[in-house]
């Protein structure tokens, strides 16, 4: 594995751990991203060609491994409600030994952050023995998966070092976001046209912000609440259950405390089981059409003795919710929601006294099969 950038770039400075750096650098990367892709008289800077292949695919294939796969979840939200194009996800290693049926005319996007995942290469080798187009979104200029797909668009995150990703999943969000923008706007869809990026993605810099600042909040909550849990729950629906599965990836990896990320419709189908007095459960309230759900499923874990944290959009939050999230637009979300839960995992890893930059058992990129 190589990292291919300026290794004084990636010092830590004055941070006693990269992860706590790349998280505060999560801002930076937004506006990056705006930079890079987005003119003063707010077009898109992608090449054409490009563009003009997505939208003549029939469906879109999002493949990759971990924390990119979860970056994926959110990509078919904002490619679907964007482009209109059908958008399936696969995670990397399934997909390479039980393909689903393909369209006729597919487009496959890869998310990696490396651009060297084994799982995620071994499916691009096989997009292209079948001789179809194929993107790579990575942070990684000329990694294998930059250079094997017919095209590529860079993160321009910095160097990521700490083995859990962070601004790597934002970066490639929002990436996603301006891509599915770029695409329905070709398309003359009006929710596409509406979609003032730029000005989005700036909001959602300033809220990220905000959030990094308030760091301090979020340590207490991480004292108090998951310091010597042994498992712990994140709930939410929609958009929300995206997030609650790279959050509870975020947390199980750095902290070892077993964590699921759960669909809050679907614990009462037997997961509930499982919550004892005060078994940390967070909630992830952004998606106005299912708030009001995932609070009665709140309601559902609090009456077994479950100690609940809300984390909620400030338009849907409500007296009492610990975490309140700054108003973004609805499909960016998830920029702003996974910014505590990262932090909740750093700081639960730190209180166990664990190394957070290098989780045992775990390597930054994954070369083998
Ligand atoms: C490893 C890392 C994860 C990462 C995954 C996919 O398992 O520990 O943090 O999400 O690989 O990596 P990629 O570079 O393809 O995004």
């Amino acid at each position: 594995f190589h990292v291919d950038t300026d290794a004084s770039e990636a010092e830590k400075g004055a941070y006693p751990y990269y992860m706590l750096k790349e998280i505060d650098e999560q801002p930076g990367v937004m506006r990056n991203l705006i930079e890079h892709y987005i003119a003063e008289d707010g077009s898109i800077k992608i090449d054409e060609k490009l563009l003009a292949a997505l939208n003549q695919a029939q469906r879109l294939y999002i493949v990759a491994a971990g924390t990119s796969y979860h970056a994926g979840l959110v990509g078919k939200e904002l490619f679907e409600r964007l482009t209109n194009i059908p958008t399936e996800v696969h995670v990397a290693s399934e997909f390479a030994y039980n393909p689903p049926l393909l369209a006729e005319h597919p487009f496959f996007i890869f998310l990696t952050q490396s651009g060297e995942t084994a799982d995620s290469r071994q499916v691009l080798a096989q997009v292209n023995e079948w001789d179809y187009p194929s993107l790579t979104i990575t942070n990684v200029a000329n990694s294998t998966l930059s250079r094997e797909a017919t095209h590529t668009l860079l993160l321009y995150a910095g160097p990521e070092i700490a083995v859990a990703s962070t601004k790597a999943y934002t970066g490639q969000i929002a990436l996603e976001a301006i891509l599915a923008k770029a695409m329905g706007q070709k398309k003359g869809i009006k929710k596409a046209t509406e979609f003032d990026v730029a000005k989005e993605l700036t909001f959602v810099a300033n809220g990220m912000q905000a959030l990094v600042d308030g760091k301090a909040q979020i340590e207490e909550i991480a004292k108090d609440v998951l310091a010597t849990t042994r498992n712990a729950f994140y709930i939410g629906r929609s958009i929300d259950y995206d997030i609650a599965q790279e959050a509870a990836l975020k947390l199980k990896e750095v902290s070892y405390v077993q964590t699921e990320g759960f669909a809050s419709g679907e614990l009462k189908h037997g997961t509930i089981a499982l919550i004892e007095k005060d078994t940390p459960v967070i909630a992830i309230i952004t998606d106005e059409k299912t708030a009001k759900h995932t609070r009665s499923n709140t309601q559902e874990v609090l009456a077994r003795g479950a100690r609940v944290i809300y984390i909620a959009s400030r338009q849907l939050a409500t007296a009492g919710d610990q975490i309140i999230l700054p108003e973004v637009h609805p499909l960016l979300t998830p920029l702003l929601a996974i910014i505590p839960c990262q932090l909740l995992a750093y700081y639960t890893s730190l209180q166990r006294g664990y190394d957070v930059d290098k989780p045992r058992n775990l390597a930054k990129s994954v070369t083998v099969e």
